[in-house]
């Protein structure tokens, strides 16, 4: 499988924005959020709807209302920058907090926290974190998830390498990936290019 790349114009222009090496970390939050309600609504376009009855001032109709429930799992720490974004379009949606850090020489994912319910209490998880670099952090928080009983999980990111999403589509063809766009490589140390740099450091301002 392969990543589910947006062309919206919207969503071209603030991502060459959040790559900006000049784009302060007031700014980056913001268009992290922004992009993320964007991406949100793009990858939800499949969610089931149901049949309701609604009274209007004028009459009533036969409308739809969102018949799936939504789980949102940012991946601490950049991850948590998508979630108000994502809010903005699923206020109702459950957040479900998983840390996990890359070790950085082996690039390995390591679990640091974790607030996953036992039972899965939602339909549908996003999974939220900004950057598909190798793709060990996706494969583990879907990993956790499915142990945990999650059946439908969709990635919601906004660059890729070609590497993270060949790893997450071998591990789970059935979770799709949902993104801003799909960059050239990885660089020796892990790092996407062209990229944005680290996320985390910059949306909360460490180096
Ligand atoms: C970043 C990013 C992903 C991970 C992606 O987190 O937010 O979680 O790297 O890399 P991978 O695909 O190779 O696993 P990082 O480990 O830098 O932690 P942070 O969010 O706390 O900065
Ligand atoms: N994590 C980041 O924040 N940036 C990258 O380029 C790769 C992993």
């Amino acid at each position: 499988m392969s990543a589910r790349v947006s062309d919206h114009p919207l969503i071209r222009h603030k991502l060459h924005l959040l790559r900006e090496r000049a784009t302060e970390p007031k700014k980056f939050r913001e268009l992290v959020r922004e992009l993320g309600t964007m991406l949100a609504y793009e990858a939800t376009a499949d969610l089931a709807l149901a049949s309701v009855r609604v009274e209007t001032p004028l009459t009533s109709l036969d409308a739809h209302r969102l018949a799936e429930r939504v789980g949102l799992v940012p991946v601490l720490r950049a991850g948590l920058g998508m979630v108000e974004g994502v809010w903005e379009v699923l206020p109702m949606a459950e957040v479900w907090h998983i840390g996990l850090y890359r070790d950085e020489q082996t690039l390995r994912p390591v679990e640091y926290y974790n607030k996953l319910p036992v039972q899965p209490t939602v339909d549908v998880c996003l999974v939220l974190d900004p950057m598909l670099a190798t793709g060990g952090s996706a494969v583990a928080t879907v990993d956790v998830l499915k142990r945990r009983g999650a059946r439908r999980i969709k990635f919601v990111g906004i660059i890729a390498a070609p590497e993270g999403v060949r790893r997450l589509s071998e591990a789970h063809p059935d979770v799709p990936i949902h993104v801003a766009a799909v960059d050239t490589h990885l660089n020796e140390h892990g790092y996407i290019v062209p990229g944005l740099g680290d996320a985390g450091d910059r949306q909360f301002g460490t180096a």
